[in-house]
């Protein structure tokens, strides 16, 4: 049996860095520390929280998941701090204040871990603004650098690529609705969105499924793939976990028994920076909704959602209210899986 001390002291930037009995591990601690099975302190231990964007459940997650227990959370987001800079021999007299060579190590001092949201496509507020190329992007240099100079753990509370947490909490939840995952149907199903939306929550979701021995189908539009190689990672760790994966870009025939419908709206890669163009493109699929007739293609599949969800537009009105809906569940089992994940870390 792995103990989870192997994880203690180590990075949390995405769920494939962990093994399968890790992961597998973490999901029964936080559903022990959920059934009041099991204990956890973390007294006198600070996290230091730093968002560059927006965010409801990760803030308010990671903030009583500390205060359970018995530790807090330092929200020092991207408002209150100095601009940092993280480029290597630069002369700093422009607008950053303060470079991470400094700032990780000093929060270290401060703090026993340090969670990092910064997704470039919401801090640059996707349709206006200029991004860089999904290559550039993809190295997520500012969770990396973190990474790189912080002496403590550092956790991605989501990047560009990844958000682990989330992956990890619909681990959870899928596994205490289900109990036994094996060989059951999860679709990941792209849903329309006005707007382009970040790749890196259904990346570990779809990882996150596969690592439970699922059968996971991604359903998405064609020109909606997901990174080739995080696909690839997908594929690996399914058949690591004796489960399946497969891309369909026919949503009706992927809905056909699945035991769990997650639906997600993420940008088109190939078009990544080029908004109008992906606008294009994406109107043409606003059918990719998942409604009642949707779910009546399912075997009475739950319903999840990562949240923010846009109402009649992502999922109907009808099936969020309904009683196949497991969002609010998938929003409260973040919390629990954090408080595993930063008992074990911290
Ligand atoms: N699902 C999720 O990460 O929600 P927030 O963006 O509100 O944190």
């Amino acid at each position: 049996m792995v103990q989870l001390q192997a994880l203690s002291q180590r990075n949390f930037l995405n769920t494939a860095d962990l093994t399968l009995q890790e992961i597998q591990q973490l999901i029964e601690l936080a559903l022990k520390l959920k059934q009041g099975q099991s204990q956890a302190s973390l007294a006198g231990k600070t996290l230091a929280t730093l968002f560059f964007n927006p965010s409801v459940r990760t803030r308010v997650s990671f903030a009583t998941a500390m205060f359970k227990l018995g530790g807090q959370a330092l929200d020092i987001s991207s408002e209150g701090a100095w601009a940092f800079e993280y480029r290597d021999n630069i002369v700093m007299n422009g607008a950053t204040i303060e470079h991470v060579k400094e700032v990780a190590p000093v929060l270290s001092r401060y703090c026993d871990g340090i969670a990092i949201r910064c997704s470039e496509l919401v801090t640059k507020s996707a349709e206006s603004a200029k991004v860089g190329a999904w290559e550039t992007a993809k190295q997520d240099i500012v969770l990396k650098s973190f990474a790189k100079y912080a002496t403590v753990p550092v956790i991605n509370m989501e990047s560009n690529v990844y958000h682990p947490c989330q992956g990890l909490g619909d681990a959870v939840t899928i596994k205490e609705k289900l109990g036994q995952t094996q060989g059951k149907k999860y679709v990941l199903s792209w849903a329309y969105h006005p707007k382009a939306l970040p790749m890196a929550t259904p990346n570990s979701q779809m990882l996150a499924a596969c690592d439970l021995g699922m059968d996971v189908v991604v359903a998405h539009p064609e020109g909606w793939e997901l990174d080739p190689e995080i696909l690839a990672v997908a594929q690996r760790r399914a058949e690591q976990s004796g489960g399946r994966f497969s891309i369909s870009h026919d949503q009706d025939e992927a809905l056909e028994g699945a035991q769990i419908v997650c639906a997600k709206s993420w940008g088109a890669l190939k078009y990544y920076g080029q908004w109008e163009k992906e606008k294009e493109l994406r109107v043409q699929h606003q059918d990719w909704i998942i409604d009642e007739s949707k779910l009546q293609l399912t075997d009475q599949a739950h319903v999840m959602h990562c949240l923010p969800v846009r109402r009649n537009v992502e999922i109907s009105e009808g099936v969020l209210d309904g009683p196949q809906s497991i969002v609010i569940d998938e929003a409260e089992n973040r919390m629990w899986a954090q408080m595993a994940l930063l008992a074990t870390l911290l």
